[in-house]
């Protein structure tokens, strides 16, 4: 990865994406839903080592959701063998790219081995600060938002918090999310205009775009293209034109 960024200041900073049509590209191959999924874990690379010429410094990528165990069993086994094994391999090209791994989801039901290399690659990247990866696995906002809220209340309960000082800062405290900005421009593959429970109260003013490609078949040129086209737009916040 180079050091420099061809996208003026301007650009999205923090880029979030929902990996979508996987089992669709697979499909459309005649091969099982497993096969997109590993055809979509070998396009994450590509997608992170763009990342600092674009001056993109935070990427969050939604890899499994709270609603993705209603999938079969064997999808759900597959790609949690696939998190497992991409977490072991990736581990030292991640570290030694620079990039800062961190996971956001609640790891309560997932399995110990998976957390363990979670856990790790969290630690073993910590110093890191060239990109910050972000991995939602088993992830959901309403989820996340409610397991904020219950220790928001245990706080007050305890009379450490005062309910009048309950703002949108306290909440988002308390946000698996808490150390990372909100994102700038979400991205979400393969046609469908939905935003799955994804980052609901982080993006409430982030940028949208939503593009026909597969995953899979999602490259740095598109990448690059999306996030050269949001430097281009303006975003007001809720308030007017200067
Ligand atoms: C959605 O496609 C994709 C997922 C539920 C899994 C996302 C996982 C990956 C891209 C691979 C692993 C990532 C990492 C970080 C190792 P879909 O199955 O819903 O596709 P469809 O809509 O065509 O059925």
């Amino acid at each position: 990865m180079s050091g420099t960024s061809d996208i003026a200041d301007g650009g999205p900073k923090h880029v979030a994406v929902i990996m979508d049509g996987n089992g669709r590209w697979a499909q459309a191959r005649g091969r099982p839903r497993l096969f997109g999924h590993h055809a979509g874990a070998k396009r994450v690379r590509e997608i992170v080592e763009s990342c600092p010429n674009l001056g993109v410094k935070y990427l969050t990528i939604f890899a499994f959701s709270t609603e993705n165990w209603k999938r079969t069993q064997v999808e759900v086994a597959g790609l949690m063998s696939l998190f497992r094994r991409y977490i072991t391999k990736e581990a030292r090209a991640l570290c030694d790219e620079g990039v800062r791994v961190r996971f956001i989801g609640d790891r309560v039901q997932l399995d110990r081995k998976l957390v363990s290399l979670m856990d790790e690659l969290e630690g073993m990247t910590a110093h890191n600060d060239r990109v910050h990866l972000t991995i939602a696995l088993n992830y959901g906002s309403r989820d996340e938002v409610s397991r904020a809220t219950k220790r928001l209340a245990e706080e007050v309960a305890s009379g450490n918090l005062d309910p009048a000082d309950v703002t949108e800062e306290t909440l988002t405290k308390f946000l698996d999310t808490r150390v990372l900005p909100d994102p700038d421009l979400v991205i979400r593959t393969s046609g469908e205009a939905r935003i799955s429970n994804f980052l609901l109260w982080q993006s409430a003013y982030a940028e949208y775009e939503f593009i026909d490609t597969l995953w899979p078949d999602f490259s740095s040129e598109i990448f690059a293209n999306l996030v050269g086209s949001y430097g281009k737009r303006e975003r007001r916040f809720g308030a007017v034109p200067a």
